[in-house]
């Protein structure tokens, strides 16, 4: 059976764009892949985090998972830091990764931007995601736009390595959505939706109440004009709302075109609104559900067992490759 590995950030709230360009296809993989989906720890420490807030946001971001409709007997659910090959391979993939490549990572020179002290673990992170990947040898790595650098640059680790220490990795590919792969700030859709941006205007967070929801929406910015029309060069603010109305509702761009023909955007927004809410309600109550029973600590016991598995194996073969006296 192939492969899936992605992997999603604790930090800050979780929003729509995590959900339309990741966990949705998280949940469509499940039925035909083996799954492995994890909560990146070890990549959020790589800015300055709050202890307490760390811990509150692992664990909510896992019953997230969970309550996306993520089933735990399907695919493994874990925390990275729970299943330690992970750093271990990540030491071994950083020697083999060049200063100029990471120097390259559009997400670094955006993170590092205007900043006096950069840490050292944001310049190596994209060696701790492909150690991530590279780990499971998974064929297929579902993620937003965003990511895709991060991933080109795992593929030419898994050539690198493959070519020195003769063939070992699978060369994974992105999964990658058509519509929705870059889900754009309500207030600017040059920019794009984010946990970390301060106007929490800008985003809609999967924890938002309906009414927030709803404001939310109706404060969103829109093109001058009025034709729901999908056209992200020249209309990208109704664009991005039209690629968010179809991840939620199912109908194609077409039919939502055909459905506000001639309507102009006051119909439209109070719509997106209600199909926003009819899939993040019901979600919100799973969630809390989830919290309140405490079963998520031993899914992701599991799922840390199941991913050791398959990891630890990972790194004894790599370090046997590499030409590490392994202990007898
Ligand atoms: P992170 O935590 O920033 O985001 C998690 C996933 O959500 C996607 N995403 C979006 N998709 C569409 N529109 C948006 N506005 C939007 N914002 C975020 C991201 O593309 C991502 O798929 N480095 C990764 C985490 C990671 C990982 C991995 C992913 C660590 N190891 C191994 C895959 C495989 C990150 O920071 O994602």
């Amino acid at each position: 059976m192939q492969r899936v590995l992605s992997g999603i950030q604790p930090s800050g709230q979780l929003t729509l764009g995590n959900y339309i360009g990741a966990m949705q296809n998280f949940v469509r993989l499940q039925d035909t892949y083996q799954c492995f989906f994890m909560i990146v720890d070890l990549h959020a420490i790589t800015v300055p985090q709050e202890p307490e807030a760390l811990r509150e946001q692992t664990e909510a971001v896992a019953s997230l998972f969970i309550a996306a409709g993520i089933d735990p007997a399907k695919a493994a659910v874990f925390v990275q830091s729970h299943v330690r090959s992970h750093v271990e391979l990540s030491w071994l993939m950083t020697t083999m990764t060049y200063m100029g490549e990471l120097e390259r990572m559009t997400q670094f020179k955006d993170k590092s931007a205007g900043k006096d002290s950069i840490g050292a673990g944001l310049f190596a992170y994209p060696a701790l995601m492909a150690a991530d990947i590279l780990i499971y040898n998974a064929d297929l790595v579902p993620v937003g736009d965003d990511q895709k650098q991060h991933l080109e640059l795992t593929r030419d680790l898994a050539g690198r390595f493959n070519s020195r220490f003769g063939d070992y990795f699978t060369t994974p590919e992105p999964y990658i959505p058509k519509v929705g792969a870059r889900i754009m700030s309500l207030d600017d859709a040059s920019k794009k939706m984010s946990k970390s941006n301060p106007n929490p205007g800008s985003y809609i967070a999967l924890l938002d109440p309906p009414d927030v929801i709803r404001k939310k929406l109706s404060r969103a910015v829109t093109d001058s004009g009025r034709e729901v029309k999908f056209n992200p060069a020249e209309k990208p603010e109704i664009s991005n709302l039209m690629s968010i109305y179809s991840h939620c509702s199912g109908l194609s761009l077409e039919e939502i075109e055909a459905r506000y023909e001639g309507q102009g955007y006051g119909g439209f927004k109070k719509d997106l609104a209600e199909q926003v809410v009819s899939v993040l309600e019901p979600l919100q109550a799973r969630y809390n559900e989830i919290r309140q029973s405490g079963e998520i600590h031993r899914i992701l016991a599991d799922g840390a067992d199941r991913a050791s598995a398959i990891a630890d194996k990972t790194v004894r073969d790599v370090k046997e490759k590499m030409g590490f006296l392994l202990p007898k």
